[in-house]
């Protein structure tokens, strides 16, 4: 089948390619011409693990092309996915400009019975209003639009597509729902679960996946921050609760708060809608905040447990909102960082891959192109993501190089006991402070046993 992609940005091209890649024969289309001749040369907009090495394999079996010339790149498509930006707007709900302006300028090049193709993330009745805006453009013509949600995640998009759980495919007629499972006919044989429904729901699922995850990762964060206070270990507990099917063991990492291009904006978006039908999102709602807090509280739990001077130096190891991705949008460290500075700290960062995009946003900010030089000299160091390359650091040679003793791990990427043992306190999440416990020798929980086990208590 012949695909156009509007948009070659990361959901664009990671589904482009990988259309491509199934067999189809793929045009991944951009605005902006200097993007199309950089993807020409392989020159990556982003980085995301194997998406380069697909795109050469597709570009050299002559499925997939690049433009900027959008009739040539619609007019012969069976279907015109769009993948554009879909940012938040003034109220918290999404601005969706860019998608309207693309069904706009889409609509005079589209051929007789071509499938229009939702891909960006928007809100519920967003097929019903591109599907008018193409009206007003061609009048009487046989208008489809159909809505198709994807479940990538940054970082393992290329995996999360070859492999998917289901595959959503909304339509309101026949027509684009025999479209739409053409399009994806080598996954529905292999098996993969096809949820065949309308655009409404389609548009639902997405959000309501995205705000669902996001809310487990909102009360892991919480019973993370009980865990400390009660001496509790999260591992434990997230284990024990995960084993129930009913929970599941994924997404249950406490870590800084999410962030990333997905959830801080659709869980917004989310509650916007909620709102606008008169039907409140509040768990949503107070995730929202929660969330915007734990970056500020766990800044102040640096500054509180850090014992820094005024004018010393943090090491701030990950500026990515996650690892295995270069983007910092809505990322802890945005808030941290900044809140650090404030205080009269020193920052040096480190980041594998999003030192780049980060200064952007931190121009005067000390760089360090290795976390061993970022900590050296430095007073504590803060671990913000969860980098392979820092799980694998050599513990001693960072107590080494630092001139103070304390390391805030807001992954939980090191054993406890192994930190303490070189002389560093060790503060993670979810888990006892380590070394203030050994100085103590107590835990809360200790001494709450005590109080209960005392003569006369009740
Ligand atoms: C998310 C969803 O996971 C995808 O299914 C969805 O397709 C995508 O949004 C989207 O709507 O396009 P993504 O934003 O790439 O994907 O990243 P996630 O892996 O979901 O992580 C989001 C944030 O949650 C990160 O900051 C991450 O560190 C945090 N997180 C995740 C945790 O703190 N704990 C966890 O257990 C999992």
């Amino acid at each position: 089948m012949q695909i156009t992609m509007i948009g070659a940005g990361y959901v664009g091209l990671t589904t482009g390619t990988c259309l491509a890649d199934m067999g189809h024969s793929v045009r991944c289309h951009d605005i902006d011409a200097a993007r199309i001749v950089r993807l020409e040369q392989f020159d990556l907009p982003l980085y995301e693990p194997g998406l380069e090495e697909a795109m050469r394999l597709a570009v050299d079996a002559g499925r997939l092309s690049f433009s900027s010339r959008l009739r040539e790149s619609v007019a012969k498509a069976d279907a015109v996915f769009i993948a554009v930006g879909t940012p938040t707007g003034p109220d918290g709900g999404i601005d969706l400009s860019h998608m309207l302006s693309a069904a706009r300028q889409i609509a005079p090049h589209l051929k007789r019975g071509a499938l229009v193709v939702i891909k960006s993330t928007v809100v519920v009745g967003t097929a019903r209003r591109v599907r008018e805006v193409i009206a007003r453009e061609r009048g009487a013509f046989d208008i489809r639009v159909a809505s198709n949600p994807e479940f990538l995640r940054e970082g393992s998009a290329m995996r999360d597509f070859m492999e998917p759980d289901r595959i959503v495919l909304g339509a309101d007629d026949a027509r684009s729902r025999n479209i739409l499972r053409a399009i994806y006919r080598p996954f529905e044989k292999a098996g993969v679960p096809m949820v065949i429904t309308t655009t409404g729901n389609a548009e639902l699922i997405k959000y309501s996946a995205n705000a669902f995850l996001a809310l487990k990762i909102g009360f892991i964060n919480d019973v993370a921050d009980l865990c400390e206070k009660t001496g509790g270990d999260i591992r434990d507990v997230t284990r024990g609760i995960g084993l129930d099917p009913r929970i599941g063991e994924s997404f249950l990492s406490p870590g800084p708060g999410f962030g990333g291009s997905c959830f801080p904006k659709d869980t917004r978006a989310f509650a916007a809608t909620g709102r606008e039908f008169g039907a409140p999102q509040k768990l949503v709602e107070t995730l929202i905040a929660r969330n915007d807090q734990r970056k500020s509280a766990l800044a102040r739990r640096i500054l509180k447990d850090g014992r820094l001077q005024p004018g010393s130096t943090v090491a701030v190891l990950g500026l990515a909102f996650k690892a295995n991705t270069d983007d910092v949008r809505e990322a802890a460290a945005l808030t941290i960082i900044p809140a650090l500075q404030e205080a009269g700290l020193r920052v040096v960062a480190h980041d594998p891959k999003a030192m780049q995009n980060a200064r952007r946003h931190m121009p005067d900010l000390s760089w360090a192109d290795c976390p061993y030089k970022a900590c050296k000299g430095a007073s504590a160091v803060v671990i913000l993501t969860e980098w392979d390359e820092y799980r694998q650091l050599s513990l001693s040679r960072l107590a080494r190089v630092l001139s103070g003793d304390v390391l805030f791990d807001y992954r939980n990427l090191f054993e406890p006991r192994a930190v303490t043992r070189l002389g560093l306190r060790y503060f993670s999440l979810g888990r006892a402070a380590a070394a203030v416990r050994q100085k103590a020798g107590v835990s809360p929980i200790d001494v709450w046993e005590r109080r209960v086990a005392a003569p006369g208590h009740a």
